[in-house]
């Protein structure tokens, strides 16, 4: 293939994107030089640079990101829960997930099933295929994971929250309500209509995309998790694991006593899941005045 005929397609390529979503692409990634409309070609160049390069530099002179798996954890009630999401059809308790391993640890450590706790959860599983990230149409209906939850943990309240209206509903100690985690104020708003009370655990199985990952930690980490609480990022995908370094770094220089891990699952091959559990310590010098806040 000549230069010129590859160029001339790459052109056509970026004609047909639309106006808006250039620009967009280009403030993060364009080249703050001239001739830089004419070359869109280097933007997406520079954006795969982006994360790979800065996970590198969050990864200099420290141990990477560290991992976990199902070996580490072995909670009273595990396989109990690995039932309620078989039972209600979550993907959670698949070979490929593990999850009930590491939610089964979650709650131990939160005082166990019999705490009073307060968990949420985005993402109920709408059907609806018009929903990005919805499950397919054989599946469970909607609510697997919460209901799971729910009959796990008998003196908790559930919250679940899905952008789609359609897989809203309301059960014994498990409420409902919309919400579009891309949106902070969204978030801020549902915090509101489920009390404006600090949840133990927040759960993240909605969009699965880095920048709604991102709304929903920063969401948890301003006020909205109790101090020793924990968030879970599920469904990561392995190429995303670039941001977790960087996310992971700047956690640890910013939040002291925090605790992570990437858990993996039994099987590789469907994700990995990003565990934070913020510190009670921390908190508690915070609150009097004892502790250096980063600027
Ligand atoms: C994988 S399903 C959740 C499965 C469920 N947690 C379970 O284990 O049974 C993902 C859900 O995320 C929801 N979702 C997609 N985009 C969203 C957004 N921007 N805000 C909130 N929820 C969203 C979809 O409607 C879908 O119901």
């Amino acid at each position: 293939m000549s230069t010129s005929s590859h160029l001339s397609r790459q052109d056509a390529a970026w004609a047909a994107v639309p106006r808006d979503v250039r620009a967009e692409v280009r403030k993060w990634f364009g080249a703050n030089s001239a001739g830089d409309t004419r070359a869109p070609e280097l933007w997406l160049k520079g954006a795969n640079l982006l994360m790979p390069k800065l996970s590198a530099l969050a990864r200099r002179g420290q141990p990477r990101l560290r991992h976990c798996t199902y070996k580490q954890f072995n909670a009273t009630g595990t396989m109990e829960l690995k039932s309620l999401f078989d039972h209600y059809g979550s993907d959670k308790g698949f070979d490929t997930h593990a999850l009930h391993h590491a939610y089964a640890h979650i709650i131990e450590r939160l005082g166990g099933r019999h705490a009073p706790l307060r968990v949420l959860e985005v993402g109920l599983g709408s059907r609806n295929q018009a929903v990005v990230s919805a499950m397919a149409q054989h599946n469970a209906p909607p609510g697997a994971s919460v209901r799971s939850f729910r009959d796990f943990l008998p003196n908790a309240m559930v919250f679940g929250a899905d952008v789609d209206e359609g897989a809203l509903f309301n059960e014994t100690r498990l409420r409902t309500a919309q919400v579009d985690q891309l949106e902070r104020s969204s978030l801020d708003a549902l915090y509101a209509t489920f009390g404006s009370e600090r949840f133990d655990l927040i759960i993240d199985d909605g969009l699965h995309a880095p920048g709604a990952n991102l709304n929903m930690l920063h969401f948890a980490l301003d006020g909205h998790l109790r101090p020793g609480g924990w968030v879970v990022i599920e469904d990561i995908a392995w190429t995303a694991t670039h941001l977790w370094a960087v996310v992971d770094r700047l956690l640890h220089a910013t939040e002291d006593g925090i605790e992570t891990c990437l858990f993996l699952g039994r099987k590789t091959g469907q994700g990995v899941y990003y565990m934070v559990r913020t510190s009670e310590a921390a908190a508690v010098e915070a609150s009097r005045g004892t502790r250096k806040r980063p600027g």
